[in-house]
């Protein structure tokens, strides 16, 4: 018995290590949000924006959107992340600076997949 409970030190260690990593579901005010304002926003926002689409806040971009900008759940349907990958038209437009970085790009993946929250 005393093997075995030694034993389960590190496995537990490993599982609540492993669960913090994994199991952060990105957070739309505090990961996405200002992901959009850094990049998005300046062409996006509420004032004539380009082709329509605002993404300057929640309901813009989930419920008032007509362009799927986001299919919670489904990344690769959702405009807002085919257009930074360049599956759509590439956004931001190719000479725009800063663009966002694959990280930040996943973090949005994982939001859609999680099931685009508020
Ligand atoms: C410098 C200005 C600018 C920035 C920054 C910008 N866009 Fe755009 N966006 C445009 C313009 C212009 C269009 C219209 C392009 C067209 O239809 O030819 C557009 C169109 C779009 C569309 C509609 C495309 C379609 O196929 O219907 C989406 C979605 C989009 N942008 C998403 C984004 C996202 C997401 C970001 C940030 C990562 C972003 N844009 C940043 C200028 C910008």
């Amino acid at each position: 018995m005393k093997f075995l409970r030694l034993n389960a030190i590190p496995l537990l260690g490993f599982l609540v290590l492993s669960s913090s990593i994994f199991a952060a579901t990105p957070d739309f005010q505090k990961d996405i949000q200002p992901l959009m304002t850094k990049y998005c926003v300046e062409c996006h926002g509420a004032s004539k924006p380009k082709a329509g689409v605002r993404l300057d806040s929640y309901d813009a971009i989930i419920a008032k959107s007509r362009k799927q900008s986001v299919v919670p759940g489904d990344p690769d349907k959702s405009k807002i992340v085919m257009t930074m990958t360049g599956a759509a038209k590439l956004m931001p437009p190719k000479k725009f600076t800063p663009r966002p970085t694959t990280e930040e790009i996943d973090l949005i993946k994982d939001w859609i997949k999680a099931g685009a929250k508020k």
